[in-house]
């Protein structure tokens, strides 16, 4: 991250402090996880201590201090979701990708993770991969997303055309 970029960051929010969630997008953005060195910089440009930073980073689920899946299936298990069978559906994420959930795959494709309300109920269950929002995704459907995610990632990181997309 350039200190272009930070600096016009930091030029749009009143207290430096503010600027931490974008900042910490773009740093990871970069490197695909939050490296020590990120948050240091961080910290020190915003005038926050380590723990400060680090509190808001475990706070939130999509920000990573290690390395990990390039991509990251989320799969919702709250209220709504759970109800309407997400826990078969993180089972069968399970199988298909031979992980458990908040695993990484072995060939660093993917991570499995669940999470808490994706605000889509009312296409539960739901399965965020990137910004896309799939649902409702039934178990059966499961073998065959993986797939796709497989063949997609095989070709190309460039968008998801051919996966299903959720209906709302
Ligand atoms: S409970 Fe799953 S999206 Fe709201």
């Amino acid at each position: 991250m350039t200190e272009e970029t930070i600096h016009k960051i930091l030029s749009r929010y009143p207290h430096r402090r503010s600027a931490l969630l974008p900042l910490l997008h773009l740093c990871q953005q970069e490197a695909g996880y939050l490296t020590d060195e990120a948050l240091r910089l961080l910290s020190k440009r915003l005038g926050l201590s380590p723990t400060q930073v680090v509190e808001v980073v475990t706070f939130y689920d999509m920000f990573h201090l290690k390395p990990g899946g390039q991509r990251e299936i989320w799969v919702c298990h709250n209220l709504s979701c759970s109800l309407l069978g997400a826990e078969k559906v993180v089972r069968r994420f399970e199988e298909a990708l031979g992980i458990g959930a908040g695993e990484t795959t072995q060939d660093g494709l993917f991570r499995l993770k669940r999470v808490e309300c994706l605000a889509a109920c009312g296409i539960a269950p739901v399965v965020q991969v990137g910004a896309e929002y799939y649902g409702p995704v039934s178990p059966q459907d499961v073998a065959q997303f993986v797939e796709r995610l497989r063949a997609q990632s095989a070709v190309s990181n460039q968008g998801s055309a051919f996966l299903p997309k959720a209906d709302g």
